[in-house]
C-alpha cells in the first residue's frame, strides 16, 4: 500500500521535534512509520493522522507498559488490533492536560486576589494550580505536602512569586470537556501520556483525584462565541485572567485573532489580562525569536488590555510539558 505523502514526513517531523531526547520509544516508532508505506497507509485512512492520537490509541488499548518498542511489533500490532485502533481514533480527540505547564503560567500571573479563566481547559486540571506545589530551582513555591509536586529547571531572571495567588474564582470553557469523574474519560487522560513519562502520569493521577475531590466548574462551548457570556459571570471585585495552553493551535489564525478581539472588547468593561502559553508562531504578537534551545518550543505571553487597548509582553520560552522555563 502506498501511503499518502503527508503522513510519513509528518511522523518523521514528529519524531525529530518532539520525541528527540524526550521519549525515546515514540521517536523510534515514529521514525519506523515515517518508513513503513503500510502502517502510515493505515494512519492516512483516518480523519485525524495526528501522531499523537494513532499512539494514544494505541497506548488506550496496551497501557505503557505493553507499549511496541520497534517498528515490527507496531505493525503486528496493526496487523491484529487494526480495528479497534481504527474505532479510537475515529472517535476520540486528544485533550492532554498537563498539569505541568502550571510552573510556566504560575510566574506570569498578575497579583491576586484573581479570577481565573482557562479557555481549552480540557478537564480544568490547570485550574487548580494555586493547589499544587513548586520547585524551580532552589525556591519553592505552595504547600510541600501538596498533592501534586511540579519541578521547573529555569534560565534567567523568572519572576518567583513568593507564594501561589489567591484565587477567589475559576472556570473553564472547553469544546468538549472532560468529566474527571467518569472513569472511561480518565483513562484516555492517561493515555495522551507518553509512555515512559510516569511521573507526568503519578502528578496527573493526582491532580484528577484533587479534582475529583474539588470539582471544576467547565461550560461546554466555543473559546470565541462563547467566551463574552462567560465573562459577564466573571465577579468584579478580583483580577480576571485569561488563559491558556496548547490551545489556539487548534483553532485558525482568523479564530484566533477574533479571540484577541473578544478580549479587547471584554476590557471596554473592566481589565483583563490574558495569557497565553502556546507553540511558537501560534500568537502572532509572542513570535519574535528568543534564545532558546530545540526543546523550549512554546511561547509564555502576557498582553494586558484595558479600555479595548492591548500592551504585549513576550515573557519567556518554555518546555510544551513544562518542565523548563527560559525568561527573556
Ligand atoms: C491539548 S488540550 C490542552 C488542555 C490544557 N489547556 C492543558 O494545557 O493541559 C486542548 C484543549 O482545547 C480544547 N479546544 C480545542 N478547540 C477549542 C475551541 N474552539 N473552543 C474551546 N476549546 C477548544 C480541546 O477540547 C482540548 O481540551
Amino acid at each position: 500500500m502506498n501511503a499518502p505523502p503527508d503522513v510519513k514526513p509528518r511522523y518523521r517531523r514528529f519524531a525529530d521535534t518532539e520525541c528527540k531526547g524526550y521519549s525515546d520509544i515514540l521517536y523510534r516508532l515514529s521514525v519506523a512509520v515515517s518508513g513503513d508505506d503500510d502502517v502510515a497507509g493505515f494512519i492516512a485512512d483516518m480523519p485525524v493522522t495526528q501522531p499523537n492520537l494513532f499512539f494514544a490509541a494505541i497506548q488506550l488499548l496496551t497501557g505503557p507498559d505493553g507499549m511496541p518498542q520497534t517498528g515490527s511489533e507496531l505493525r503486528a500490532l496493526v496487523d491484529r488490533r487494526g480495528h479497534e485502533i481504527r474505532d479510537v481514533m475515529r472517535w476520540r480527540r486528544t485533550q492532554t492536560n498537563e498539569v505541568g505547564r502550571c510552573a510556566v503560567l504560575l510566574p506570569a500571573l498578575p497579583p491576586g486576589p484573581l479570577a481565573l479563566v482557562e479557555v481549552g481547559a480540557s478537564a480544568g486540571l490547570c485550574l487548580l494550580l494555586d493547589r499544587f506545589c513548586y520547585e524551580f530551582g532552589s525556591r519553592r513555591v505552595g504547600e510541600a505536602s501538596a498533592p501534586v509536586y511540579l519541578r521547573c529547571a529555569t534560565t534567567g531572571p523568572v519572576p518567583v512569586p513568593a507564594t501561589v495567588p489567591h484565587v477567589v474564582w475559576r472556570r473553564g470553557l472547553d469544546a468538549s470537556p472532560i468529566d474527571v469523574r467518569d472513569d472511561d474519560a480518565v483513562r484516555w487522560l492517561l493515555a495522551c501520556i507518553w509512555p515512559e513519562h510516569s511521573e507526568r502520569r503519578q502528578r496527573l493521577e493526582r491532580a484528577i483525584e484533587l479534582a475529583r475531590a474539588e470539582p471544576v466548574a467547565i461550560t461546554a462551548g466555543d473559546l470565541v462565541d462563547d467566551l463574552p457570556a462567560l465573562l459577564v459571570e466573571v465577579p468584579r471585585d478580583a483580577q480576571l485572567v485569561v488563559f491558556h495552553s496548547a490551545v489556539l493551535s487548534y483553532v485558525d489564525a482568523e479564530r484566533r485573532r477574533a479571540f484577541a478581539d473578544v478580549l479587547a472588547e471584554a476590557s471596554k468593561a473592566r481589565d483583563v489580562v490574558w495569557v497565553s502559553n502556546e507553540a511558537d508562531g501560534i500568537v502572532p504578537e509572542m513570535a519574535v525569536a528568543v534564545p532558546a534551545g530545540a526543546q523550549l518550543r512554546f511561547r509564555l505571553g502576557r498582553t494586558y488590555f484595558s479600555k479595548g487597548r492591548r500592551r504585549d509582553e513576550l515573557l519567556a520560552a518554555a518546555h510544551p510539558h513544562g518542565s523548563e522555563l527560559a525568561w527573556r
